[in-house]
């Protein structure tokens, strides 16, 4: 049902309302203002579990949950879907309580992988009872794919044999590589069994490394896994235009203070929400992939993770404007340039 009107180059684009399904609300003072950036986008997003403190049980995720549905004003129709942070030892209890809670997902951080990970398992061995209550109940596995022991830019490929392994172990396992990064990490979702999928953010999509440290570091584009070479981003751009129902959209939409991402030890994360849908559109709109875009953003995931279809549309319209340099008082993603498509 994306419809543009005029065809050639319409003035108005109508999508189902997108789904996010790779999103970090955090916790504290400016949680309600990330979830109703994100709610006036967005559907349904999955919310990463890194929080400090983690959601690592039921209680945790319920309370998590409350708290981000209190944030929402009831013009805004939104559905958190909940994960729970893998932790080493993991019993199958635990996750048997928080399925029943309603996580749609368990997620796996290598141990040192990113922000708030140290406390992840360091094989997936340290979770093997957690995975296979996971794949008795139907929990997806999301996995944050770098081995952080291997140098920067080679950690997703680098773990892909151990991903290889868990498929292998977990036969019935539902597994999403999130936020793919690389040419190798594609082709290995595209050769996986139907039970494999993978999330791409908005920036990947868009930018390579130049454009974070080619002329000077721009902080803000700073993620893990990094953004990586134009031909790893035309990996990912042909398999986001491929329409295949393997490669859904999920931002890793990670606000991080702009003191921070200035600082002289930036943390990775780009802060997304409130600039991806627009972005895509026009990215989708100049390669001549239209046709992709819905698969891609509103309705791929929510078959991989069998949940109904979309509900409620998403109006834009193509009337340029400029990102301001802050939004909820973070840097977002595209901050001081021009979009072709905003929200109705
Ligand atoms: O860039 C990232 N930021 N990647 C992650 O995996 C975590 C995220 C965050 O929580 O800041
Ligand atoms: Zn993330």
């Amino acid at each position: 049902m994306s419809e543009a009107k005029n065809s050639a180059l319409s003035e108005e684009m109508i999508l189902p309302k997108p789904d996010d399904f790779h999103v970090h609300f955090r916790q504290g003072e400016s949680l309600g203002a990330y979830v109703r950036s994100s709610a006036q986008w967005f559907g349904r997003a999955l919310v990463m579990p890194n929080t400090l403190p983690p959601v690592v049980d039921a209680g945790s995720l319920d309370a998590y949950r409350k708290k981000i549905t209190a944030c929402l004003p009831e013009s805004l129709d939104f559905i958190p879907l909940m994960s729970f942070k893998l932790l080493a030892g993991m019993d199958a209890k635990t996750v048997e309580t928080c399925a029943a809670a309603g996580a749609v997902a368990g997620k796996y951080y290598p141990a040192g992988a990113t922000t708030n990970a140290a406390d992840g398992p360091s094989n997936p061995g340290a979770v093997s009872e957690a995975l296979s209550a996971m794949e008795s109940a139907g929990v997806v596995l999301s996995i944050h794919g770098e081995d952080p022991d291997a140098p920067s830019l080679e950690r997703e490929a680098a773990f892909l044999p151990a991903l290889e392994k868990i498929l292998d172990r977990w036969p019935r396992l539902r597994i999403v590589l999130e936020h793919l990064s690389t040419r190798e990490a594609v082709d290995f979702v595209a050769k996986g069994p139907e039970r494999l999928a993978a999330t791409i953010t908005a920036h990947h999509l868009l930018f390579t490394i130049d454009d974070m440290m080619g002329a000077g570091l721009n902080p803000h584009l700073f993620c893990k896994p990094p953004i990586k070479s134009a031909a790893d981003r035309r990996a990912l751009r042909n398999a986001a235009f491929s329409g295949s129902p393997k490669f859904f959209f999920g931002s890793d939409s990670a606000p991080h203070a702009r003191a921070a991402k200035e600082s002289a030890r930036a943390p990775g994360g780009v802060y997304s929400s409130p600039t991806a849908i627009p972005a895509l559109l026009g990215l989708f709109e100049s390669e001549g992939a239209l046709e992709a875009l819905k698969p891609f953003v509103a309705s791929s995931g929510a078959r991989f993770y069998r949940l109904p279809a979309p509900q409620g549309r998403l109006r834009l319209l193509r009337e340029p404007w400029t990102v301001p340099g802050e939004i909820d008082g973070i840097v977002p993603m595209c901050a001081g340039s021009e979009l072709a498509w905003r929200l109705a």
